[in-house]
């Protein structure tokens, strides 16, 4: 099995812990460090709606919080009928990691199909902060 095979069954398998009770839309996440290893995430919503965090954010910041900022690809699995590509706040904050855009975002939806894209086609002018250019030190 290939990299991305195995990141796309470690996104499916996590998707049974979305804490989804008022979309009902479950979603999991997986994301493959440069190193290798694998973090998954899902989404954890909330009473008060707008505190609900995406599976990709999760993935993402349990990765990073275990030492991890370089990243190959990301994986999303739901039951949708079409892709699910994720919404702008995270592609802004995968943006953050991989500012290059060559992130790989595998999204796998219903009947095991799969599409992928670069980060770069999902977000082509996401923000970086520079502290040169944001005038630090002048
Ligand atoms: N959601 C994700 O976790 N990732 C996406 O890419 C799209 C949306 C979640 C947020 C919310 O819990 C539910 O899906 C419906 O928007």
């Amino acid at each position: 099995m290939g990299d991305f095979e195995k990141l796309i069954e470690k996104a499916l398998e996590a998707k049974k812990f979305a804490y989804a009770p008022f979309s009902n839309f479950r979603v999991g996440a997986a994301i493959l460090t440069e190193s290798g290893e694998i973090f998954t995430g899902v989404n954890v919503e909330n009473s008060s709606y707008g505190l609900t965090i995406c599976a990709e954010r999760v993935a993402l910041f349990k990765a990073v919080s275990e030492g991890h900022r370089r990243f190959k690809a990301i994986a999303i699995a739901t039951d949708a009928n079409e892709p699910v590509w994720p919404c702008g706040a995270c592609r802004q904050v995968l943006f953050e990691f991989s500012p290059d855009g060559e992130l790989v975002v595998i999204t796998r939806f219903k009947g095991g199909k799969t599409a992928s894209k670069k980060l770069s086609e999902l977000l082509p002018d996401g923000f970086k902060f520079k502290m040169e250019r944001e005038g630090h030190g002048s």
